[in-house]
């Protein structure tokens, strides 16, 4: 069983009476505990890709199914309900709510989930991203990586099946970097979470088990790297 199957998957927007094909006829499986990453030039489609897998947006053609669940012919609730069951998300602009505290963001999945102990879980997966102290404070008192490590907890928080992260390291110094992509890897190998990594940084690209490479829509290699740490 695949937990993330993409059939000739193409997206094309129209705008001002032109169309734009942005991606072209994308096609790979992942099971479930693989670690896959997306590289490529800035516009390539990544972004757009990691939104159609993850059912934020309908493809133009193709098909997605995740853990088997085929998202195309589904409704917009029914996604977000299959998105809150099985996936973790950390956006590029992070989308936090600018309304909530951190510690609030981080809440929010396991509320939708009737968690009970929300606000504990919530402060100790802070913790984890070193945020502990911050918890109260609103997006725009932090800064652009301390945003980006509550996204990272709030998308920890569903212990998804499959964590989709955007970029995860764009705005984070070497030693935070590293923090992050430690705690990515460790939810890989200690809830067999599949990661799915959209990045400029060949060097965390090179620790997963396997890369694409896109480029102006199609895919122009898919890879594993051999060096293969941790
Ligand atoms: N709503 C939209 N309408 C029209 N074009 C769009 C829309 N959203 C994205 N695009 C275009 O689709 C292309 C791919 O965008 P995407 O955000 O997927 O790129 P990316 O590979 O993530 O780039 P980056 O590395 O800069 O984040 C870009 O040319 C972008 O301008
Ligand atoms: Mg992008």
């Amino acid at each position: 069983m695949s937990i993330l199957r993409v059939e000739n998957l193409s997206k094309t927007y129209q705008s001002g009476g032109r169309s734009l094909t942005v991606l072209d006829n994308v096609s790979f499986t992942l099971q479930p505990g693989d670690t896959f990453s997306i590289v490529g030039p800035s516009g390539s489609g990544k972004t757009t890709l990691l939104g159609l897998c993850a059912g934020l947006d309908r493809a133009s053609s193709g098909s997605v199914y995740l853990n088997e669940i085929q998202l195309d012919n589904l409704s917009e609730d029914q996604r977000a309900a299959v998105r809150n069951q099985y996936v973790g998300f950390i956006f590029q602009n992070f989308q936090l709510l600018p309304t909530l505290t951190a510690l609030e963001n981080v809440m929010v999945p396991l509320e939708l989930r009737g968690e009970k102990g929300a606000a504990r879980t919530a402060q100790e997966l802070l913790e984890r991203v070193g945020l502990g102290q911050r918890g109260h404070h609103y997006p725009t008192q932090l800064s652009g990586g301390e945003q980006q490590r509550v996204s990272l907890a709030r998308a920890f928080a569903n212990r998804p099946k499959l964590l989709f992260a955007d970029e995860p390291t764009g705005n984070l110094d070497a030693d935070t970097s590293a923090t992050v992509v430690d705690l990515l890897f460790e939810l890989n190998r200690e809830a067999g979470t599949t990661l799915v990594l959209v990045t400029h940084d060949l060097e965390l690209a090179s620790r997963t088990q396997r890369v694409i490479r896109i480029k102006g829509g199609t895919v122009i290699s898919d890879t594993k790297p051999e060096r293969l740490t941790v």
